[in-house]
């Protein structure tokens, strides 16, 4: 046996994955255990912070002890970065991230007594977000594309998956970053940099691109080499920064949709380039902006790939996973790709029946639990729906989602209101995949709701809570082969309405991770105006009066 444990700590998004002989067992987010969304600050005070109970469960979930791992992968190499000069506080304490990662065993062996130390093995950061694309996807060979914010001194990685390696082809060298530039972007337009982008991408459908698109062509472009260059920008010359409290006005979306569009440009611009040096019909990407699921749309529109593959963990987070699978594959180790994303906790039927039971709520165990919340949607019930293991990554995909009817055009307004969320934040539409592409343009199977596709005009009356501004819907496609209890609630919502289409949203409130136990799932359902929780194979109702 050889036992792999994937671990990322070093910006934010901190995680466990576990590969075993080539077997993706587990991945989990530390969010979901420590409740603090993000896992933790993205500063290099707290690079020494490893997700110790995503890797404490990782290994109770396989039935392994610390010993019994081979090697502890860490997806971050500092050895790449810039040596620690003699006083750590020069550029920002960045001499104290890199020492805190030196000092990695020290704190492994604390968190994981009994854990080979002296097994770790440090896997640059990109390799390892490019790693959880091109080995993690179902696809044997492919060009691969990495953008973040930064790794150890790039932001990029461009290559090639064939024949159990990867080769880099490019490599764009900090300070040019788009994913940086997307941060800057965000904080100025009054969000939280490294969580909010998606925010940014909301905001620039409802803006005019040309506004600022010159002032983003100007600073922002490929170079024809594979890389980019992303110059210094005044933001504040052409847009105020957004004040707390304030409202988002025209120029705030114009902005940002100058940025986005400038993206996608870019992207595009990136992705002829390595179709062109590698001959590949596929890519894969990963890398926190490959969930900017309109630049992907675009990027399978129009760019020169037949596939486009995202990663669903793209963020820091799928790091994990991604470092792990490179560590197993240099061992000459063949990796299974996964296929889901449901890779984190799961319950038993006795464990959640134990927790209602402790809560003293009444409950009931239906014979057709689809048939029962299909029921429930069709007449406005908005549903907590627990099911199974949770997801790794950003995404809800059915297993911890808040679920509504997409006819009932005031369900985005009360989605958002139980989220606590803005009033330009879309909500998306799970479908039946092989009702998809009569409903939505260019559909390609997209399990993980990493593109956006416009909505057939004659479908926009009937699904109006999911139709977005620009009349786009980021979609999930559901087969009922690899989904079988989500695709029976979306066959008997259809049986009942005519819609094989419903609303699905993360189950959780503004701020705080989704829900990851039945505990949690209550305590939302309890706290908020959810009607019904199918928690498992079990129903709990909201009793009026
Ligand atoms: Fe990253």
């Amino acid at each position: 046996m050889a036992a792999v444990l994937g671990v990322n700590a070093v910006f934010h998004d901190p995680a466990a994955a576990l590969v075993v002989d080539g077997e993706t067992l587990a991945a989990a987010e530390e969010e979901r255990f420590s409740r603090r969304k993000h896992g933790k600050e993205p500063v290099p005070f707290s690079a020494w912070e490893l997700p110790v109970d995503a890797m404490r469960w990782c290994l109770e979930h396989a039935g392994l002890e610390p010993g019994d791992i081979d090697v502890v992968a860490y997806s971050y190499d500092p050895d790449l970065a810039p040596p620690p000069g003699p006083d750590v506080t020069d550029d920002g304490w960045e001499g104290l991230r890199t020492l805190y990662v030196r000092r990695v065993p020290g704190f492994l062996s604390t968190a994981l007594p009994g854990l080979r130390t002296e097994r770790l093995e440090y896997v640059a950061h990109h390799v390892a977000h490019a790693a959880s694309a091109c080995v993690a996807a179902p696809h044997a060979t492919s060009a691969v594309l990495v953008l973040d914010g930064r790794g150890e001194v790039a932001s990029h990685l461009g290559g090639r998956w064939r024949d159990g390696t990867l080769d880099v082809l490019a490599a764009q060298r900090l300070p040019h970053s788009l994913g940086l530039l997307y941060e800057e972007v965000t904080a100025h337009l009054g969000f939280r940099r490294s969580s909010d982008e998606y925010k940014v991408m909301a905001l620039a459908s409802y803006g005019d691109p040309d506004r600022f698109g010159s002032a983003f062509r100007e600073h922002v472009a490929a170079t024809g080499d594979g890389g980019f260059v992303v110059r210094p920008m005044d933001l504040a010359a052409l847009v105020p920064a957004h004040e707390p409290g304030e409202g988002w006005v025209d120029i705030h979306a114009d902005l940002a949709a100058g940025l986005q569009v400038r993206l996608e440009e870019v992207i595009l611009d990136l992705a002829r380039w390595l179709q062109a040096r590698t001959g590949e019909d596929t890519i894969t990407l990963a890398g926190g902006v490959a969930l900017n699921c309109v630049a992907n749309a675009r990027l399978a529109a129009e760019g020169p790939f037949d596939r486009v593959w995202v990663q669903p963990a793209a963020g820091d987070a799928g790091t994990a996973l991604g470092a792990a699978m490179a560590a197993a594959t240099r061992r000459g180790q063949a990796c299974t790709p996964p296929d889901t994303a449901a890779l984190g906790r799961g319950w038993a039927e006795g464990e959640i029946e134990a927790v209602l039971k402790a809560a003293e709520l009444p409950y009931e165990r239906p014979t057709d639990l689809a048939g029962t919340v299909a029921t429930a949607l069709a007449g406005g019930a908005v549903v907590g729906w627990f099911q199974g293991r949770s997801e790794y990554g950003p995404r809800a995909l059915g297993h911890r989602s808040l679920l509504c009817d997409p006819r009932r055009p005031e369900n985005l307004g009360r989605m958002n209101a139980i989220k606590g969320r803005e009033e330009f934040r879309p909500i998306a539409p799970m479908v039946l995949a092989e009702r998809a592409p009569e409903i939505f343009d260019g559909v390609q199977p997209s399990p993980y709701m990493l593109f956006v596709h416009r909505v057939r005009p004659e479908w926009e009356e009937r699904i109006p809570a999911v139709v977005h501004v620009d009349g786009t819907a980021r979609i999930q496609t559901v087969d009922t082969a690899d989904e079988p209890l989500v695709g029976a609630m979306l066959r008997a919502f259809e049986r009942r309405t005519g819609i094989p289409v419903v609303v699905n949203t993360s189950f959780n409130t503004a701020g705080r991770p989704m829900v990851d136990t039945p505990q949690q799932a209550l305590e939302c359902f309890g706290s908020g105006p959810i009607d019904l929780l199918a928690l498992g194979p079990f129903v709990v109702r909201r009793t009026s009066g």
